[in-house]
């Protein structure tokens, strides 16, 4: 069984939706959501679905090797599901194309520091711009700047509100975002599975 850890900041229906697309899957699970937010609601939504939570603090995070080992010995796969923190370079080269992402635009455009959550969705908006969508996509020391594993555009109409660009966008993510995941672990992770 291959084992998934999400990374989430905040209200984490991302999270509660991967986690029960993958209750009853003979291939993977999650088995742990850590968070940098005490309070996030994230951490009651996986509670309640008997999922172990971690908060840790930037420290933890940034200047010390305890998340790093513990992920180590516990997880295949590290999701950020609505995660607000910069990845630091060492995890990343303890997970190589192990770690992804969501983003709630068509990167490259719409990305970057700053750009998250309704940020993204106003600055759209903003724009006028036609067609929204969702990116999946291997995580690198550059913010939303890896490659992409997988796209889905939704159209904007002239009339929709940041809030309705959202829902929209969620719409996405919770429809396609367990899939990839899941076919993510089907073909790269095939080798990894034999010995688990
Ligand atoms: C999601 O829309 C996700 O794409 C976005 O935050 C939202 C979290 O919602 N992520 C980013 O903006 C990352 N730059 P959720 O907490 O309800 O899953």
């Amino acid at each position: 069984m291959l084992r998934i850890a999400i990374f989430a900041s905040g209200n984490g229906t991302n999270a509660e939706n991967i986690i029960s697309y993958f209750q009853n899957s003979n291939l993977a699970r999650v088995v742990l959501v850590l968070s940098n937010n005490k309070n996030a609601k994230v951490l009651k939504r996986a509670k309640h679905l008997n999922v172990s939570v971690l908060y840790f603090s930037r420290n933890e995070l940034y200047a010390s090797s305890k998340l790093i080992t513990l992920l180590q010995n516990q997880a295949d796969l590290l999701v950020l599901a609505g995660f607000m923190l910069r990845i630091p370079a060492v995890l990343i080269q303890e997970f190589p194309n192990k770690i992804i992402n969501i983003h709630p635009a068509l990167l490259p455009k719409y990305g970057g520091k700053g750009m998250y959550g309704m940020h993204v969705h106003n600055a759209v908006k903003e724009n006028n711009e036609k067609e929204t969508g969702i990116s999946i996509h291997y995580v690198n020391e550059k913010y939303d700047e890896g490659a992409i594993i997988f796209q889905k555009k939704v159209p904007i109409s002239p009339t929709d509100s940041p809030e309705q660009i959202a829902t929209k966008i969620h719409k996405l993510e919770y429809k396609y975002f367990p899939i990839v995941i899941e076919n993510l672990l089907n073909t790269d992770f095939k080798i990894d599975t034999q010995d688990h």
